[in-house]
């Protein structure tokens, strides 16, 4: 439905099947609990998101980016919304270190694949596919889908980002259906994944702000930085 408001994006329609994704200064925590604003952090994540979005649509991925429309927006294929997270894991951080207990770094191998339920309300649980499918949130062959579509992102992330000096931890995709079939949506930004410098682990990602340790905009910037020589814009 738009417009719509999130925590960090704003999206408005612009046409009959595109939108415009505005990238908010804000940054949240722990479902908004935690709440802050950093100056450029929007821009940012625009930045990131569409050179990103530009390299796996090279790679032959397809995500709903059309364009680049000012300084923190971005023009966007309009899509459905699937109500679900997909978090990839290559490393143990968070909320899977929690789970399991396992020390934070450990590897993944072969990587892990979750799915949360997009619900503030709930604070997006973890679902199996017998939730999801109890739930009507996608059907099987959808969720197959998402699990190899996810997969083959992330591989590619973390291959770019390996070039960047930067390790690629885990990440979360949301997608979205289009009359074409299923498509990469929202955005995939230091918010959205964590990343770490390959050789010291020093954390460049969302962990900043969320763990209360470093300065968010540095790592932010130090990602683009990074990544800016190597995707071949
Ligand atoms: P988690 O360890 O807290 O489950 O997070 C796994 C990854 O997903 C991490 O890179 C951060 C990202 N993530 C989001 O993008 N949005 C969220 O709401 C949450 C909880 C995690």
């Amino acid at each position: 439905v738009q417009p719509y408001e999130g925590k960090a994006k704003r999206v408005t329609a612009t046409g009959k099947d595109e939108v415009a994704i505005y990238y908010k200064d804000d940054a949240t925590a722990f479902n908004g609990q935690k709440h802050e604003l950093f100056a450029g952090k929007g821009a940012l994540n625009s930045q990131i998101t569409e050179g990103l979005f530009k390299y796996l649509e090279a790679e032959g991925i397809r995500t709903h980016h059309l364009g680049r429309i000012d300084a923190r927006t971005l023009k966007a294929r309009k899509v459905e919304i699937i109500l679900l997270e997909t978090i990839v894991r290559f490393k143990v951080a968070g909320s899977l270190q929690k789970r399991t207990g396992l020390e934070d770094g450990t590897v993944v191998d072969p990587p892990v694949v979750e799915f949360y339920y997009k619900s503030d309300a709930l604070g997006d649980p973890l679902f199996n596919d017998d939730h999801i499918a109890m739930m009507k949130l996608a059907t099987p062959q959808e969720v197959a889908t998402l699990r190899s579509q996810a997969l083959a992102a992330a591989i590619r992330l973390k291959e770019l980002f390996r070039r960047a000096k930067i390790d690629l931890i885990d990440l979360k995709f949301e997608y979205g259906r289009t009359p074409k079939g299923i498509v990469l949506a929202d955005e995939v930004s230091p918010d959205t994944c964590r990343l770490r410098d390959l050789d010291t682990g020093e954390k460049l990602d969302k962990d900043n702000f969320r763990l209360g340790i470093g300065d968010l905009l540095t790592g932010y910037r130090e990602v683009l930085r990074r990544l800016d020589p190597v995707w071949g814009r």
